[in-house]
């Protein structure tokens, strides 16, 4: 597994990491505890050295497991996010110092480890990062030595522009084929700094991996039931011809394997944060990644990105 190192942290990472929303039961189907502890053993096996996590997947349990999973494993670069109050009925997010500080000593007793890697504040608005008091707190936890570096997982370009002026040293953020403008914007501003940028997101939540029919439904407890209309999932879905073209049988051999390599190939990225549901899934993604740069070709990557605004999607 080809590593890259994650901006001004200096933290050497593997270029693809595991993210383990998907693991948790939020947001997809639940998975079998025996089939999650698999799938955490195999990104192991397989050299992943970058696991990306939140206190509030599975409230709070997902941390338990990887701390479990992970005692012998040091070298594994943990980055957990905080900043939603579960407790709170309905849950809602929270950036207020106190708030955080609980929430961190109860991550870091979970997952078992002394000094946290990477700690990110999970999805924060603009308005709540312009505050300040969330980052300084993270800016003083850097300073104690109890995390390594810190940052902030962002929806939209207001909070990560927000972020990068608080000092974030990581953002994690949607970034795919079809989703890929943001950090295109942001380029200039993550480079000068050198932030290490965690994307996630990379098959567009399974869509560009193509095998979907035009007709496909989600359980209504799958995130993805509320994410497209049934016409916006054909429209999405009619979309996947801009990419085709990139498969060419020999090095690309799957619309997963162009989704995953136009990740990688772009090099403000770190890490691809996967989020498969099987060990076999992860296994295809590995394997389809490439392994090793070029993953697409520039001109491959220009093509495409005439084939997409001929189709709607602007970069
Ligand atoms: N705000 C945040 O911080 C935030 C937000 C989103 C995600 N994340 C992190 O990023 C990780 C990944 O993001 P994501 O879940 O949004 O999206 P993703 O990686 O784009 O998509 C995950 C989905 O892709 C499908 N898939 C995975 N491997 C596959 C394979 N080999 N073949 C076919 N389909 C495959 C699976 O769908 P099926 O279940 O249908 O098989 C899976 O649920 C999450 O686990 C989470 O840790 C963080």
């Amino acid at each position: 597994m080809r590593k890259r190192v994650l901006g001004s942290t200096g933290l050497l990472v593997s270029e693809l990491g595991l993210g383990t929303w998907g693991l948790s039961g939020d947001g997809y189907a639940a998975i079998p505890e025996a089939e999650q502890d698999a799938i955490i053993d195999r990104a192991l096996a397989l050299g992943v050295t970058l696991i990306e996590t939140a206190d509030s997947y599975a409230k709070g349990e997902m941390e338990t497991r990887l701390g479990k999973r992970l005692e012998k494993h040091e070298d594994v670069v943990l980055v957990t996010k905080l900043g939603t109050d579960r407790d709170a009925s309905p849950a809602r997010k929270s950036f207020a110092p106190a708030f955080l500080r609980d929430s961190f000593e109860r991550s870091r007793e979970r997952l078992k480890r002394e000094v946290i890697d990477v700690l990110l504040l999970h999805n924060p608005s603009e308005r709540s990062l312009e505050r300040g008091e969330a980052t300084a707190l993270l800016e003083e936890l850097k300073a104690a030595g109890a995390i390594r570096a810190w940052g902030a997982s962002v929806e939209g370009m207001d909070a990560a522009r927000s972020a990068i002026k608080q000092g974030a040293q990581v953002i994690e953020l949607a970034h795919n084929a079809f989703h890929s403008r943001i950090l295109r914007q942001l380029a200039t501003e993550l480079r000068a700094p050198n932030i290490g940028v965690l994307a996630r997101s990379v098959l567009a939540h399974g869509l560009l991996c193509g095998q979907w029919p035009t007709d496909k439904q989600f359980a209504s407890t799958d995130h993805r039931a509320e994410r497209w209309t049934s016409d916006d999932l054909k429209r999405r879905i009619s979309q996947l011809n801009a990419v085709r073209p990139c498969v060419n049988g020999t090095t690309v051999t799957s619309l997963r394997s162009a989704a995953l390599r136009f990740v990688l190939s772009n090099e403000l990225v770190t890490s691809a944060v996967l989020g498969p549901r099987s060990a076999l899934q992860l296994d295809q993604l590995v394997r389809d990644s490439g392994r090793e740069p070029p993953y697409l070709s520039e001109e491959a990557i220009e093509a495409l990105m005439i084939r997409l605004d001929n189709v709607g999607i602007s970069a």
